[in-house]
C-alpha cells in the first residue's frame, strides 16, 4: 500500500508530470466555452471523457476508490455550496450566476496532470465574484511561497493569511498532496498554517495547491454519496488548482494555461 515517504522525481518523471499537466490545462480550456446555461454537469463530463480517450489519456477520477462507492463520473464538478468533489449528473442544469468548479485529472503514460478552475455561468453577484477572484489569488500566493528549502506551512500560511483579511475562510479537511503515478501521495498541502513550520520543500517535489475557500464558514459536510462535500452553511465556496514541481531555483507550474 501507499508509503509516507515523499518521493523526489527525477528529470525524465517531470518531463512526464510536464505532458500530463499540459493536457490537463488543455482539457479545462476546451471545456471553458461549454460552461453556459442549460449545460448539465453530465454533458461537460462526457465532453470531459471524450476529449480526453481521443488524446490516450485516461481520467483518474473515474473508478477512484471511496469510502462509500468508487467515483462514478470522469471528472469533477462543484457548483456553489458544493466544496469539492461533486459528481456530475444529468439533473444538474447550470443557470446563470452559478458558480462552477471543474476538476479534470487525465493520466498520460501513466503520470497524473491534477488542475481545476472555478467558472462564471453568466453573470456572478458580487459576492461570488469577489469570492472566486480572491480564491485564485489565493492559489498565485500559495505558489509564490513555494521555495526550496522553505517549509511546507509557508504555502498555507500565505493562502490563510490573505483569504482571511478578504473576510473569507480556508477550508480543512482537503489539501493538497503529492501527485505522480500516484493520485494522491504524501505530503499534504494544508491551505492554513504556520510559515517555517511543516516538512522541507526540496527540489523534484511534486504536489498540488488546491485552495477551497469559502465565503462564509470553514466548515464541511460530505452527503451519504461519500463525495460531495458541501458547506456546512450552504454559503458559496470556491476553489483553484495547480500541480507544480519544485526546482533547483523556484518552482514550475505544470498545469498552467497556454495564454
Ligand atoms: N482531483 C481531485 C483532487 O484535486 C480529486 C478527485 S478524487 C475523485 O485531488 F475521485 F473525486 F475524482
Ligand atoms: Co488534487
Ligand atoms: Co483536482
Amino acid at each position: 500500500m501507499g508509503s509516507d515517504r515523499i518521493v523526489l522525481l527525477s528529470r525524465r518523471e517531470i518531463d512526464k508530470m510536464r505532458q500530463a499537466g499540459k493536457l490537463a490545462a488543455q482539457l479545462l480550456d476546451h471545456l471553458t466555452p461549454l460552461v453556459k446555461p442549460g449545460v448539465s454537469t453530465l454533458e461537460l463530463n462526457d465532453e470531459a471523457e471524450r476529449w480526453t480517450q481521443a488524446h490516450g489519456a485516461k481520467s483518474a477520477p473515474l473508478g477512484y476508490p471511496g469510502a462509500v462507492m468508487a467515483f462514478p463520473k470522469s471528472i469533477c464538478t462543484s457548483i456553489n455550496n458544493v466544496i469539492c468533489h461533486g459528481i456530475p449528473s444529468a439533473k444538474e442544469v447550470l443557470k446563470d450566476g452559478d458558480i462552477i468548479n471543474i476538476d479534470v485529472t487525465p493520466i498520460v503514460d501513466g503520470y497524473h496532470g491534477d488542475t481545476s478552475r472555478t467558472f462564471f455561468v453568466g453573470t456572478p453577484s458580487p459576492v461570488a465574484k469577489k469570492l472566486v477572484e480572491v480564491t485564485e489569488e489565493c492559489l498565485r500566493r500559495g505558489i509564490a511561497a513555494v521555495k526550496p528549502g522553505g517549509r511546507v506551512g509557508d504555502i498555507g500560511a500565505a493562502i490563510q493569511e490573505y483569504a482571511e483579511a478578504e473576510g473569507f475562510s480556508v477550508v480543512r479537511d482537503f489539501v493538497g498532496h503529492g501527485v505522480n503515478r500516484v493520485f494522491h501521495t504524501p505530503p499534504q498541502i494544508p491551505h492554513y498554517g504556520v510559515r517555517g513550520k511543516g516538512k522541507k520543500l526540496r527540489p523534484g517535489m511534486v504536489f498540488t495547491i488546491e485552495p477551497m475557500i469559502n465565503e462564509g464558514s470553514w466548515e464541511a459536510e460530505v452527503l451519504a454519496d461519500g463525495w460531495t462535500a458541501l458547506t456546512k452553511d450552504r454559503k458559496l465556496s470556491a476553489q483553484f488548482e495547480h500541480t507544480i514541481a519544485i526546482t533547483q531555483t523556484g518552482v514550475e507550474i505544470l498545469t498552467r494555461r497556454e495564454d
